[in-house]
């Protein structure tokens, strides 16, 4: 790959698809927010290790900050702007509001994103299991509790899709 020129990139993003001309070394993080202009996806260390740029990916939870723009050519991305289904909030989004899982909300976009991909990874049997598979999104402010009641309201709903 060319690293001093732009590549012809197609994103499909919340259902939109973008043709975008991308630097090879820029982050999808930085496309979905500076490209796209959808910043509900939080920039916070940027090095892999907060979770605050969570989205989904295919399907699968991935860290944006960490991923290439131009490495997810064709694929399906999903950020917290594309989660609810019109004007009815993603069951995660609701149970967040029910358990004041939040307080600055800084880390909740990339919470509810990752929490709607560990829910369907399907490998969380316990509440200890979704504690630790949540563990690479840190919250600030200490909403951990009601952070991971939400998710465990949502699970034991039977929420896998
Ligand atoms: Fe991506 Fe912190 S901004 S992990
Ligand atoms: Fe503030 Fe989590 S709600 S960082």
């Amino acid at each position: 790959m060319d690293t001093k020129k732009t590549h012809s990139t197609t994103l499909k993003v919340n259902g939109e698809a973008y043709n975008l001309q991308l630097m090879p070394w820029v982050s999808l993080l930085d496309v979905l927010r500076e490209e796209i202009h959808l910043t509900g996806t939080k920039k916070g260390c940027d090095h892999g290790q907060c979770g605050a740029c969570t989205v989904i990916a295919d399907g699968k939870r991935i860290l944006s900050c960490l991923t290439l723009g131009v490495m997810k050519d064709g694929s399906e991305i999903t950020t917290i702007e594309g989660v609810a289904d019109g004007e009815n909030l993603h069951p995660v989004q609701r149970a967040f509001i029910e358990h004041d899982a939040f307080q600055c909300g800084y880390c909740t976009p990339g919470q509810i994103c990752s929490a709607i991909g560990m829910l369907k990874e399907g490998k969380a049997k316990t509440r200890e299991d979704v504690q630790e598979l949540m563990s690479g999104n840190l919250c600030r402010c200490g909403a951990n509790r009601g952070i991971i009641d939400a998710i465990m309201e949502v699970k034991e709903g039977g929420y896998h899709e």
